[in-house]
């Protein structure tokens, strides 16, 4: 029998255990070590434990390492992981200032080792089936396409670094719009101009809650990202694609998943009774109240990040695929046009990004 792919993760708060639990589902893996420089967080965990990382690193047989602690701190970890050769998932936002993020991807391809970023939206079985109706031309051409990441943690007030700035590198739109900044450019890209606002007037916290942000792309297709901490229908993940023959519409939230193609076959009949009838009865809004907890959408978010963590065992075990994901993997560029959507929110003014 072929050895065990030894797995280290570090950090164990609410992403780290969701890697732990996902990487126990493969019969492959074995989880070598757990670091968290909370030691009570890593009592009972059944593996080997440690709170600090270097250590970790250096003292167990470790092929690949899960990055899962607050954003500021990804650089230096991924970095010396890199540095001893160690494959490496970094959670996603890569890490809050482009530089550091280009020295990441520099080391990667210098050394041969992979650094992968967690953006595990693109592991959605329903966004992988979006690429093939794309590839396939079933919607004629994109007009236009608008990203919606949100949920509002819960009920609460988001969890105590993702307010400061300083380990966080920003609010929303660092944390849930770099998985649409990293999708739409992959899909779609590049993006050549962006236009932020956004507020805090949901959470009145030092970083934005809610925003809006505007695209243009290369090709023509224009765009939106919207995001927020702040919604209360809780979590709500959204993709429209406005094609010429036909819409794609996908959704998955705390009340389940959806991908329809919508096309409404133009019927001037109906067109024309339309306007000599009233268009539009409100009949009253269906009031849908539900208790948001982010705990119960432990099965939505499992899915993709099993996938996730699924490629990223294949990109250590097969030095072929790891050379293809070598030669083309980018993790600087959902780094820049985070930094550039700050930059247009603190200009107050559309920037481009070339
Ligand atoms: N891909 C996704 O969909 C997704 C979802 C949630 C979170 N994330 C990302 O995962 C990362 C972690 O987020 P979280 O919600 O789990 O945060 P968290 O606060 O719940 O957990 C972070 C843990 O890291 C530990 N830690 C901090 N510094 C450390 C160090 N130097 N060495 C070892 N441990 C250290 C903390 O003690 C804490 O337990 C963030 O970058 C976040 O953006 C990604």
């Amino acid at each position: 029998m072929k050895n065990k792919l030894k797995i280290a993760i570090v950090g164990f708060g609410k992403r780290g255990k969701t890697h732990f639990r996902n990487y126990q589902s493969f019969p492959h893996v074995e989880i070598a070590a757990v670091c968290d420089s909370n030691e009570e967080l890593l009592r009972g965990v059944g593996v080997p434990i440690c709170s600090d990382y270097k250590r970790t690193i250096n003292d167990y047989d470790i092929d690949g390492v899960s990055i899962c602690v607050p954003t500021k701190f990804h650089y230096d970890i991924a970095r010396y992981c890199l540095m001893k050769d160690k494959h490496v998932l970094v959670e996603k936002p890569v890490t809050i200032n482009v530089k550091e993020a280009k020295v990441l991807q520099e080391l990667s391809v210098k050394r041969g080792v992979v650094c992968m970023a967690g953006y595990s939206l693109r592991f959605d079985r329903n966004i992988e089936k979006i690429k093939d109706i794309l590839e396939n031309g079933e919607i004629g051409n994109v007009i236009a396409v608008r990203g919606r990441q949100a949920h509002n943690w819960g009920g609460k007030q988001p969890f105590d670094w993702h307010i400061n700035k300083k380990i966080s590198g920003g609010g929303t739109i660092i944390d849930n719009g770099s998985h649409y900044f990293d999708l739409l450019d992959d899909l779609f890209g590049p993006i050549v101009e962006i236009n932020a606002v956004a507020s805090n007037g949901g959470l009145h916290s030092p970083v934005e809650d809610t925003s809006i942000i505007s695209l243009r792309f290369a090709n023509g297709l224009i765009g939106s990202i919207e995001t927020s901490w702040a919604d209360a229908r809780g979590r709500n993940n959204e993709l429209i694609i406005w094609g010429k023959k036909a819409v794609i519409e996908y959704s998955e939230s705390n009340r389940g998943g959806d991908l329809n193609i919508v096309s409404y076959g133009s019927n001037k009949d109906e067109w024309n009774r339309l306007t000599e009838e009233t268009l539009y009865i409100p009949r009253g809004i269906e009031q849908i109240i539900k208790q948001s907890n982010i705990d119960n959408n432990k099965a939505l978010l499992a899915e993709s990040t099993a996938n996730m963590l699924g490629y990223f065992l294949t990109l250590i075990s097969d030095g072929s695929a790891r050379t293809k994901f070598l030669d083309k993997h980018d993790l600087v560029r959902s780094v820049v046009l985070v930094d550039l959507a700050y930059k247009s929110l603190g200009q107050h003014r559309s920037v481009k990004t070339v």
